[in-house]
């Protein structure tokens, strides 16, 4: 019997849009403050997408163009699109569907997964899948949320957590033995109480009511939450080490969905790793739902090394939760870098 492929991360780019919303200007807002969002959430700033039709495909399609660009991939190349978000251009068409149109891909499959903060993990498992069994050959999975447009700022428990951009990932038959090597992926309908969007579905069609009601924006009872996520955040991660015969000082990095710095610190300490092998953007990106994760990689592409041992993990609304252990295909020091427009990476 031949080993079915396995899939690898062989290149990732990212897209943050130009606007920033810093800690100072929400104390503007709602009755908030600088401190209380940098002790209890570790966030800064946080960029805000801005533009008059511009929605999340616009973001997801410049990280796929970059991505594209910075491998030498043909658009006709691609043999598989997969775009994670929550917040989609339209509620039909898919968000993937538009990303593939406005890059040039052309027929092939595209399709969107809504698995709240844990979609980019759950398409990565996906996309695992296609090559393994050789139906694809080269996928782009791209993780891309414009949250400002479904969050209140008028609500300081959630306005303060949230922001947008994009990353993307190049995924293909690893020749070396590396690339995704376990995957789990976890979901419990019940916790959709303590986060949702309570109007603008089927349940609830957007009326004159729900919008003077406020109800299309993020509804999240954040104690709730945070219990549920400092839980399940470790229980995954230590379930893949398990799994996989990994304890803390095997593992070069932890690549954690980024939604409150606490819940990253707290489930490295449940892994046994150190802080400086834990990957953080929320401080200047904020929560950016399926991005954070790709972003994580993007900024922190330059140190990965071919072979690094990582673990990724996430938790989000629904609830989901999920984790993925990868072993880095690349020198990422030796990647291409795009000359020009760049997404605003900052750098880590
Ligand atoms: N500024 C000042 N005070 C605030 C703010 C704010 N921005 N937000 C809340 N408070 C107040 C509350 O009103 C409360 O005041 P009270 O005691 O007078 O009622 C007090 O701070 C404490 O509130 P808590 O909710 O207990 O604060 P906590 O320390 O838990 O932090 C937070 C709140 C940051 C929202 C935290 O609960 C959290 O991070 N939750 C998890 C969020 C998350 O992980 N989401 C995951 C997935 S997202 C997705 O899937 C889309």
């Amino acid at each position: 019997m031949p080993v079915p492929p396995r899939a690898s991360i062989t290149a990732v780019h990212g897209y943050l849009p130009p606007d920033l919303l810093t800690n100072a200007e929400l104390a503007h807002l709602v009755d908030t403050s600088d401190a209380w969002i940098t002790e209890r959430t570790g966030i800064k700033e946080r960029h805000i997408l801005k533009g008059e039709g511009l929605g999340t495909s616009h973001m997801a399609a410049e990280a796929v163009r970059g991505l594209l660009k910075k491998t030498g991939t043909d658009p006709s190349e691609v043999d598989l699109l997969i775009c994670a978000t929550t917040t989609p251009d339209l509620q039909f068409p898919s968000t993937a569907n538009l990303i593939c149109d406005m890059v040039g891909i052309r027929n092939i499959g595209s399709f969107d997964v809504q698995a709240a903060c844990s979609g980019f993990l759950y398409s990565l498992t996906i996309a695992s899948q296609f090559i393994a069994t050789g139906a694809a050959r080269k996928v782009v999975v791209v993780g891309a949320d414009t949250m400002s447009t479904i969050i209140d700022y008028t609500d300081r428990a959630t306005c303060v957590l949230f922001g947008d951009g994009a990353g993307a990932v190049l995924l293909e038959p690893d020749p070396n033995g590396y690339g995704i090597m376990d995957a789990l992926i976890r979901s419990d309908g019940s916790g959709m109480i303590h986060l949702h969007q309570k109007a603008g579905g089927s349940r609830m069609p957007a009326s004159a009511e729900t919008v003077a009601k406020r109800l299309h924006y993020v509804h999240q009872e954040g104690a709730a939450v945070y219990k549920f996520a400092i839980a399940k955040m470790a229980e995954v991660a230590r379930e893949i080490m398990t799994r996989n015969n990994l304890r803390g000082d095997m593992i070069d990095w932890l690549v954690p969905h980024q939604a409150n710095k606490r819940i990253i610190e707290s489930t490295a300490e449940r892994m046994g790793m150190p802080m400086d092998k834990v990957m953080v953007t929320i401080h200047k990106y904020g929560n950016t739902t399926n991005a954070t994760i790709p972003l994580c990689l993007w900024d922190y592409e330059s140190r990965l090394k071919a072979g690094d041992k990582m673990v990724l993990a996430a938790f989000g609304g629904g609830f989901t939760w999920a984790g993925v252990y990868v072993q880095w295909a690349y020198d990422g020091a030796k990647a291409p870098k795009l000359n020009g427009k760049n997404g605003n990476r900052k750098g880590v």
